[in-house]
């Protein structure tokens, strides 16, 4: 009798601290602190820019951002806490099935579109901070996005990630290493499991999962190329400062080397740049580690950067008549397009706010697919310090005329010699190359599932 009544009395304190919760009774200062390092820890790993609306004025986190795979459309979740359209009834560990193994709470598998093989790796305490903020610190919203994600046959069927998962997660959160310092350790965490660098900058295989022995090697990416970001002094950043590092990530422009374009600027525009020094040195410290990986560079003849001043100067252009110019040669368009923010010959301005293209990675990368995807669609990106914009080509200039500036400026400032054409140009604004899954779904698909009868094969033979 007495328990019953105890129990009663614990029910109804409970209860109130409830009710009290749910008008709005001022936090803890605990609470606070936890919100306030699960919203830092939501920036580092990006979780905004997926899980955007759609509208400008869009509550954050509120979904229907499309990421268009070559499999089809795939949308991003509301993952505010409503009740009906969010993730407001998700306990803790559903949570945490969602962010580490890539399942919901309904028990559907999601697709990798969602970095789960990146976040697999984040730690417990870490899952509470960002569980804590996305119940508390985040409005709800009671929408949801107006798209669905639809898929081609068979990638609609979710159930195929199972078999995927098998192969290619490990559900192991991130372990130090004994031997690395607290800072080495914590730039390595965060690197892998929060802001998933390799998602971009690692090739994948032809399950389209990461090749590790490739770590950080440089993959395509849309139309895109995330470059070799590993130790290597030709191929990869091996000649970059730990302070040019920081510097990319904290504003996308390091002076004389590269700007973050595409991609690359959302991610500094979103999360890199909102992060603290002392993590963005420590993702620094170890990413100048990674061991070195050679991949091939472009060739560049030796009398480099010879600008052909006299075809630019019988040349002159001007911006406004570009759009009825059907000229291809790729000095006038140039002349007309570009020079008169990146200087005649390419050298930018002194105080490098147009950065020169004689020493810029996009221009004298392997792949000419930056500078296309550039000049393509331009540039747009908030720094820590300014922001900076390059206007799109796309509507003024046909593919055969981007491919023919293009081709002009890795000539002259670069030293490259290598024909780009308009077709190319094309197939990288569509979005790149269809990725081998694609291509070869069905002598896939019949692998996989000869694949899955050895497995089972395999499992009955242990049970016998
Ligand atoms: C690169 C894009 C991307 C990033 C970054 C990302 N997500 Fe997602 N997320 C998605 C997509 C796309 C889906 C839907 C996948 C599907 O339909 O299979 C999703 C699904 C989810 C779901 C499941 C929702 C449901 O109702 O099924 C949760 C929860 C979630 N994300 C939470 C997060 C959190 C928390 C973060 C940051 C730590 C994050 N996501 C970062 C793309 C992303
Ligand atoms: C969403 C994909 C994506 C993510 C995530 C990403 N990158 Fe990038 N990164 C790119 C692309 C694409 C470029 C090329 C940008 C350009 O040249 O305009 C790039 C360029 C770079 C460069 C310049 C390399 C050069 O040679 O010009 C560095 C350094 C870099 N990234 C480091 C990182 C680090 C470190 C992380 C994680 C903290 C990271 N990136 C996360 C896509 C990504
Ligand atoms: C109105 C001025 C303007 C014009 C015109 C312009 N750019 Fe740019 N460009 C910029 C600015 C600003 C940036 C970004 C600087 C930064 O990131 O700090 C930029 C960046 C670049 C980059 C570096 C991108 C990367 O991914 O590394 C390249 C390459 C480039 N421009 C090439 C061109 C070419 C080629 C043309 C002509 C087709 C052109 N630009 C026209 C202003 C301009």
């Amino acid at each position: 009798m007495k328990t019953n009544y105890r129990i009663v009395l614990i029910m109804m304190v409970t209860g109130l601290f409830g009710i009290n919760y749910a008008l709005g009774a001022e936090p803890t200062f605990e609470q606070t602190q936890l919100i306030k390092k699960g919203e830092y820890l939501a920036i580092v790993a990006d979780c905004a820019a997926c899980h955007r609306p759609i509208e400008e004025t869009g509550k954050p986190f509120s979904g229907g951002y499309t990421i268009d795979s070559p499999m089809g459309k795939i949308i991003a979740s509301n993952i505010t806490p409503s009740d009906s359209y969010g993730i407001g009834k998700w306990t803790e560990q559903q949570f945490a099935d969602a962010l580490r193994k890539g399942i919901n709470a309904k028990g559907d598998h999601l697709y990798p579109a969602m970095p789960y093989t990146s976040y697999q790796q984040i730690t417990d305490e870490d899952i509470h901070a960002l569980y804590t903020y996305f119940m508390q610190g985040v409005a709800p919203v009671d929408k949801a996005p107006n798209q669905q994600t639809s898929l081609s046959f068979p990638f609609n069927i979710r159930q195929l990630m199972w078999g995927w998962n098998l192969l290619f997660t490990h559900e192991k959160p991130f372990t130090p290493s004994a031997t690395s310092s607290a800072q080495l350790n914590r730039g390595h965490y965060l690197v892998d499991a929060l802001a998933h660098c390799s998602t971009c900058h690692t090739p994948r295989n032809a399950l389209m999962a990461e090749t590790s022995s490739q770590y950080l090697a440089g993959a395509a990416l849309g139309g895109w190329y995330a470059p070799n970001i590993t130790s290597d002094k030709e191929s990869g950043i091996g000649t970059w400062s730990t302070d040019d590092i920081v510097t990319y990530l904290k504003t996308g422009h390091v002076n004389d080397k590269a700007q973050a374009a595409g991609p690359m600027a959302e991610a500094v525009e979103h999360s890199f740049r909102k992060m603290s020094d002392d993590d963005l040195h420590a993702m620094a410290l170890w990413i100048q580690q990674v061991p070195a990986i050679t991949t091939p560079t472009a060739n560049r003849s030796q009398s480099q950067a010879q600008p052909d001043i006299n075809a630019v100067i019988t040349g002159q252009g001007n911006q406004a008549s570009l759009a009825n110019s059907s000229t291809t040669d790729g000095a006038v368009l140039y002349e007309s397009a570009c020079a008169s923010c990146h200087g005649r010959q390419g050298e930018g301005t002194s105080d490098h706010f147009y950065p020169p293209l004689t020493h810029n990675t996009a221009v004298s990368s392997i792949t000419p697919n930056n500078l296309i995807m550039t000049i393509s669609e331009g540039l747009v990106r908030q720094g820590q310090d300014t922001t900076v914009s390059m206007p799109a080509f796309n509507q003024q200039l046909s593919p055969a005329q981007i491919a023919s500036v293009t081709q002009y400026v890795r000539q002259h400032f670069a030293g490259i010699d290598s024909p780009v054409s308009a077709e190319q140009v094309k197939q990288l604004q569509e979005g790149g190359e269809a990725p081998f899954i694609v291509k070869y779904t069905w002598p896939m698909l019949i692998g996989g599932l000869i694949l899955l009868a050895l497995l089972i094969l395999i499992v009955m033979r242990r049970k016998r």
